[in-house]
């Protein structure tokens, strides 16, 4: 049978309505940029981009920012139709089946979980380098030591060896719990939250502005070289594949704003409405980050972002450099807390809503939807999520998952542009609220700035990333092709009889 058999139409519209999901049409143009806002604004903005300046580009990371909002606005125009194009909520894994067939479902799948537990995973990470600066420069006590806050992989640069990250394990735990419990953020909580990142990010730019050294900004894109850190990894750093290897770094500053398009039917106006809510929210986030990218390079070093200010770098610049606004770095680390812990919460519970689904449809095991008897939640899934995400954050370093993420994703967004195209010419009769503009020159754009953020992220990323596939492609040939629902009920289907709506390729 066809690995591109596709779930049919009516079948989603009834896995939908089993469990009661009406939802409401009531979202505006901009409370749709503030949900993407709210969703981007993380770990890649306070901590990789002063990974990306150190490793690949020096102050030009500013212009990674650009490439990156680049591929992420086109692959977002692509990500608009199909979420569009089928009358439910879900992620780009439900709008495959359907259209594109079960093992590209699988493929994008399996790369969203790269992208949601790897994503929470590398935000915890950073979680506990803010924890240890909320204890040192907030609550005037010893930190968590180094053994017991960073990974077996990792090394202080006076030698000390890492163990284990317990600050990590410990927030994905506690939020995993909490997620069980049913506790969603309420909106309220979540404009909070929204408010406090987007004001200190504001609060930086300007009051840093004024103490950027021009001195540090003297060679704007460094010239071509090898940077060796001090764990003994080598990165590009500098002229143009420092800059895309910079743009793979920081793109996971933007993860997180397809979470717009996920939001298609909650949209009063979605033809109107989605492209405003995603473009609106990446141009919003895209001034932010180029600005606070521009006032870190100049206010601190590239060097210092090697060594001191490896770690919780914007407290570290403000402490450093801006005397006298002690108090921010104070407010700053307790807003980056409090917004990790927002971040990380979504990502867990997108990870298990994937998770649910391909569970659902026997792609992975059944325990994944089993529902809680008391809080109706598939508590079975995030506590399964939990030691996957846990490992991670517990036992990787942040620079690898980090990137492990990025390009998880952007290999996803690709899949994404290129499901436009065919699906313009196999389904052209489909539905479409919104239309991607000028296919296939937009999706085919996706495609190469995705690619060449990849083609920057370097090969021990591309190694990571076939490992991660290859690994994937042994469960969906090992388990899930056999264990499709969707597979098993055609098989038992007889031929005059054919389920209606079905559709097989
Ligand atoms: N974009 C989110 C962050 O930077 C994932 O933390």
């Amino acid at each position: 049978m066809s690995l591109f058999i596709k779930k049919p139409l009516s079948d989603l519209l009834e896995d939908v309505s089993d469990h009661g999901k009406g939802l409401k049409r009531t979202l505006t143009a901009g409370s749709l940029v503030a949900l993407g806002i709210g969703a981007i604004i993380g770990a890649g903005l306070f901590v990789r981009t002063a990974a990306a300046a150190a490793q690949n580009a020096g102050p030009s990371v500013t212009i990674g920012f650009i490439v990156a909002a680049l591929g992420c606005a086109l692959a977002g125009l692509c990500y608009a139709e199909l979420s569009s194009s089928i009358p439910i909520a879900g992620s780009a894994y439900t709008y495959s089946y359907a259209t594109m067939g079960e093992l590209v479902a699988w493929v994008i799948g399996w790369d969203l979980i790269l992208e949601y537990a790897v994503g929470a995973a590398t935000v915890g990470i950073a979680w506990s380098e803010y924890l240890n600066n909320l204890l040192v420069n907030v609550l005037h006590v010893p930190p968590i030591p180094y053994e017991l806050s960073h990974s077996p992989f990792e090394k202080s640069l006076d030698g000390v060896h890492g163990m284990i990250n317990i600050p990590a394990l410990l927030i994905v735990t506690a939020l995993t719990l909490l997620l069980i419990k049913g506790t969603q953020e309420s909106a309220f909580v979540n404009g909070l939250i929204v408010i406090a990142k987007v004001s200190i990010v504001i609060l930086i730019i300007i009051i840093g502005w004024g103490f950027i050294n021009p001195a540090n900004h003297a060679v704007y894109i460094p010239e071509p070289s090898t940077y060796t850190d001090h764990q003994g990894i080598s990165h590009n750093f500098g002229g143009i594949m420092g800059i895309l290897g910079a743009a793979g770094v920081v793109f996971f500053a933007f993860i997180g704003f397809d979470a717009v398009s996920t939001a298609a039917q909650e949209a009063k106006n979605p033809k109107k409405d989605m492209p405003i809510g995603i473009l609106g929210s990446l141009v919003v986030c895209t001034i932010l980050y180029i600005l606070f990218a521009h006032v870190l390079t100049g206010v601190a070093t590239t060097e210092d972002f090697r060594t001191t200010g490896k770690e919780a770098s914007v407290a570290f610049v403000i402490n450093k450099y801006m005397t006298g606004y002690n108090w921010l770095a104070q407010l700053v680390t307790v807003a980056i807390l409090a917004g990790f812990s927002s971040v990380i919460l979504v990502m867990l519970l997108g990870q298990s809503r994937v998770f649910y689904s391909m569970s659902r449809d026997g792609l992975l095991p059944k325990v994944f939807s089993d529902l809680h008897p008391k809080y109706q939640t598939p508590y079975k899934a995030n506590l399964f999520i939990l030691i996957l995400v846990g490992l991670f954050a517990a036992f990787v370093p942040g620079d690898i998952v980090g990137d492990m993420t990025s390009i998880g994703t952007l290999f996803a967004f690709m899949l994404v542009c290129v499901a436009v195209i065919v699906l313009r010419r196999t389904d052209p009769d489909l539905p479409r609220q919104f239309k991607t503009p000028l296919v296939p020159f937009i999706p085919i754009l996706g495609v190469v700035v995705c690619g060449a953020m990849i083609f920057g992220l370097g090969w021990t990323n591309w190694l990571r990333l076939i490992g991660w596939l290859v690994i994937g492609f042994i469960i969906y040939f090992g388990y899930s092709r056999k264990n499709s629902v969707l597979r098993t009920r055609h098989m038992t289907v007889q031929p005059e009889d054919p389920k209606p709506g079905f559709i097989e390729e």
